[in-house]
């Protein structure tokens, strides 16, 4: 069923483990992220950013084409549709009013006061639907869909604050990662991590996933990491395999001769993050 995300992370919470977010793209992402979930018993959350969900023809598209997806699949597992990096009250809005069950809300570039209000004025339409609200505090390195960022800390202070003032459901507090590729071995502050999941009170969220050694996820778990963000990874392996395929048969024009098999490695790709995150058989 489609659900927004408080149960599915306070409950990962509890058991130490996270739930992924996946990025889409396109219909394949969708079919590959729902199989690899329902054949893992994962709860999965589906990942939209801002220009993803333009290239998709818009929130509602979006939401038609998860669903209907998930009846033609036959999904059983907990699943949310998250807006990723919503940059404003209105385009939270309007996620929330075409069914997106879980949003983001990242006025991370905001001053503290300014990115408080508007967490809480979106807080307040999220929860009246039923719908959970992720927000950012510090900056994550690295750029996403053109939003470019140096790696700035999270204060532990004011995570504690922003979640009592504003009810969030859960935090990403900025700690090092990094979107895309990281330069060398990702260093992220574990130490920040352990302290502010002792005052936030609530789920944390590692964003830019893609790159984190296994040992590193499994800290962050322990830290009260309940979500982790993952686009790129597929990215990497799904054009790998388009590459491959069309280098390898030159004349090849039909697209679901490449993105049939490009969709099986977003498949795998996610189904190794659910059994690295300790998703798997969670559902
Ligand atoms: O919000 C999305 C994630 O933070 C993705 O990060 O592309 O490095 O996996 P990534
Ligand atoms: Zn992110």
């Amino acid at each position: 069923p489609l659900v927004s995300m408080k149960e599915m992370l306070e409950t990962a919470n509890k058991q130490r483990y996270a739930v992924g977010q996946f990025n889409i793209n396109n219909l394949e992402y969708v079919q590959a992220i729902l199989q690899a979930a329902e054949e893992e018993k994962s709860p999965v959350i589906l990942g939209v950013s801002e220009g993803a969900g333009k290239y998709m023809g818009g929130f509602n598209v979006v939401v038609a084409m998860v669903k209907a997806t998930m009846e033609a699949q036959g999904t059983t597992v907990p699943v949310a549709i998250h807006l990723d990096h919503g940059s404003s009250f209105e385009v939270c809005a309007k996620a929330i009013h075409a069914g997106f069950t879980s949003v983001m809300i990242d006025a991370s570039h905001d001053p503290f006061e300014e990115n408080i209000a508007v967490t809480s004025k979106v807080v307040e339409l999220a929860h009246f639907h039923g719908v959970s609200v992720e927000a950012e505090l510090g900056t994550v390195g690295g750029n996403e869909d053109g939003v470019q960022g140096g790696i700035m800390y999270a204060d532990t202070n004011e995570c504690k604050e922003l979640v009592e003032r504003t009810g969030v459901d859960c935090l990403a507090p900025a700690l090092g990662s990094v979107h895309g590729p990281y330069q060398g071995e990702p260093n992220l502050g574990f130490k920040e991590m352990e302290e502010i999941n002792t005052v936030a009170g609530v789920p944390l969220v590692l964003h830019g996933g893609t790159g984190i050694p296994v040992a590193d996820i499994q800290k962050a778990i322990s830290f009260g990491t309940s979500k982790i963000n993952v686009n790129t990874e597929n990215q990497i392996q799904q054009t790998k395999v388009v590459r491959e395929v069309l280098e390898a048969n030159p004349e090849m024009i039909d697209p679901r001769k490449y993105l049939g098999p490009s969709r099986d490695a977003i498949k795998d790709t996610v189904i190794g993050k659910m059994r690295e995150f300790g998703s798997s058989n969670k559902a």
